[in-house]
């Protein structure tokens, strides 16, 4: 059974969510708010969303706001989602590197790190020297919880089916006994990866080389209108000129104030 939310509590739920990650929800949200975190509050011994509420905001840690945000928000992805961007990262923008032999990448909402194992994939199959290249990829997300799924790099079998066999063999080892429908990443994937706790509501990031490429991918379409052009210029700012900026395949730059120039359908180029 759900706890009662009152119209009051919803909307300081509400601000909270906003100022703190950026999603913005709508009136209609009530219900799914009462509903994702009614077990929360049980699990905690709480009977109102007053009293929820009042724990959250004390707890300098953040680590309950964290876990809150976890239940509200979505973290689905998997390996190779909406493949085109891996394709043209593939076919137009590493050979274009080709004499550079360095590429910088930051996946800027990375969930449980399939998107960033993917990126790491597509590079290491891409070139035909991975050795000599210089590849770091930044992967970042404000929930710890999938951080530290994604850091650990191990995935139930299942979350690899869509994958052809080979490219599993070459980048995933097999668990044994016990653990032997897990699959763990592969080191050389892993060394190119750097997880990090971002949000991207924060005025700077701590990037210091231009990155030649930012994933952001199916986070976008929580955040307000205006929440999504100030983004979108701090990434311009974080792009070395030609750089390029991905966003999810139901995402959309059309009603944004932006300097980026469209290359395709959702991958976009700062000036060159
Ligand atoms: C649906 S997943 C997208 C995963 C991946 N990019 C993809 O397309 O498959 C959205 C992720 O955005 C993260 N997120 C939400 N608000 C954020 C914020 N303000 N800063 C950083 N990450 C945020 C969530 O924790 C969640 O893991």
């Amino acid at each position: 059974m759900d706890f009662e939310i009152s119209t009051e509590e919803f909307q300081q739920f509400r601000t909270l969510i906003y100022e703190e990650s950026g999603i913005s929800l709508n009136d209609q949200k009530q219900g799914l708010v009462a509903s994702r975190l009614s077990k929360r509050l049980r699990e905690l011994g709480l009977s109102t969303f007053s009293d929820y509420y009042e724990q959250l905001t004390r707890d300098p840690s953040q680590e309950e706001f964290t876990r809150m945000l976890d239940l509200i928000s979505t973290n689905k992805t998997d390996f190779f989602r909406e493949p085109k961007h891996f394709d043209f990262l593939r076919e137009e923008i590493l050979p274009q590197l080709r004499e550079e032999k360095r590429i910088r990448i930051w996946s800027s909402a990375c969930s449980t790190g399939e998107e960033p194992y993917t990126i790491a994939m597509t590079l290491y199959d891409g070139l035909s020297d991975p050795a000599q290249w210089d590849c770091k990829i930044l992967a970042s997300d404000l929930s710890t919880r999938v951080l530290a799924k994604a850091a650990a790099g191990v995935y139930d079998a299942e979350r690899v089916q869509g994958v052809p066999l080979e490219t599993v063999r070459r980048h995933f080892l097999r668990g044994r006994g016990a653990s032997e429908h897990q699959l763990k990443v592969k080191p050389h994937l892993s060394a190119m990866i750097q997880f990090r706790r971002l949000n991207l509501m924060d005025e700077q990031f701590p990037i210091k080389s231009p990155l030649d490429l930012i994933f952001c991918r199916n986070v976008m379409i929580y955040f307000d209108r205006p929440t999504q052009e100030r983004l979108v210029n701090k990434f311009y700012r974080y792009l070395k000129p030609g750089g390029c900026l991905f966003i999810g395949h139901s995402e959309s730059l059309q009603w944004v104030e932006h300097s980026f120039t469209s290359l395709a359908p959702t991958i976009y180029q700062k000036k060159a």
